[in-house]
């Protein structure tokens, strides 16, 4: 990492409202390429909300992010995110390995070499085996403590 390098995402005077409530207010942070960046504060103070803003989730009220050097105007298939409820936010009607899939449909791998990327996900992380006595959901398949590998390798391409 190089200080001069360009800033890969770049908040500009931030802004995000929800009704009255101004929780982000002319947020400016540069993020670097490989540069890993922990944003700390009380609960509520807007850590999430910046998160989405920089996924493209919430559009700004006013300023802008800047991803690689363009605007970011919506959601992005080269953006993965990792919610904090991810729990909730697998889907439901797929199974484990289903949502696993999603981050190597969204980036356009091949569909003959995404079984062989899913399966030796499951062997590294231990993923449950689609059972045909269970519903093939990834609610029934999983437990807690399994969907916790499941939603970081579905914002994973390997
Ligand atoms: N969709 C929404 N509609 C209305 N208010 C919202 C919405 N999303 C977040 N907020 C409010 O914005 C504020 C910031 O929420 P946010 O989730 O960004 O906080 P946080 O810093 O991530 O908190 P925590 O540490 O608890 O995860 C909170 O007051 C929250 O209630
Ligand atoms: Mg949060």
């Amino acid at each position: 990492m190089n200080g001069s390098d360009p800033a890969l995402i770049e908040f500009r005077g931030v802004d995000v409202a929800f009704g009255h409530h101004l929780v982000l207010g002319k947020l400016s942070l540069e993020v670097r390429r490989s540069e890993i960046v922990c944003v700390v504060g009380p609960s509520g103070c807007g850590k999430t909300t910046a998160l989405r803003v920089a996924s493209g989730l919430i559009r700004p009220a006013r300023g802008e992010v800047i991803f690689a050097g363009a605007p970011i105007k919506g959601p992005r298939r080269d953006v993965a995110v990792f919610f904090q409820d991810y729990s909730k936010a697998l889907l439901p009607w797929r199974t484990a390995a289903g949502n696993v899939a999603l981050a190597l449909e969204a980036t356009g791998t091949p569909r003959a070499e995404r079984p062989d990327r899913i399966a030796s996900c499951s062997r590294t992380w231990a993923l449950p085996p689609s059972r045909k006595s269970t519903p093939r959901r990834c609610r029934a398949e999983c437990s807690n403590g399994c969907r916790s590998p499941v939603a970081s390798l579905r914002t994973r391409r390997t």
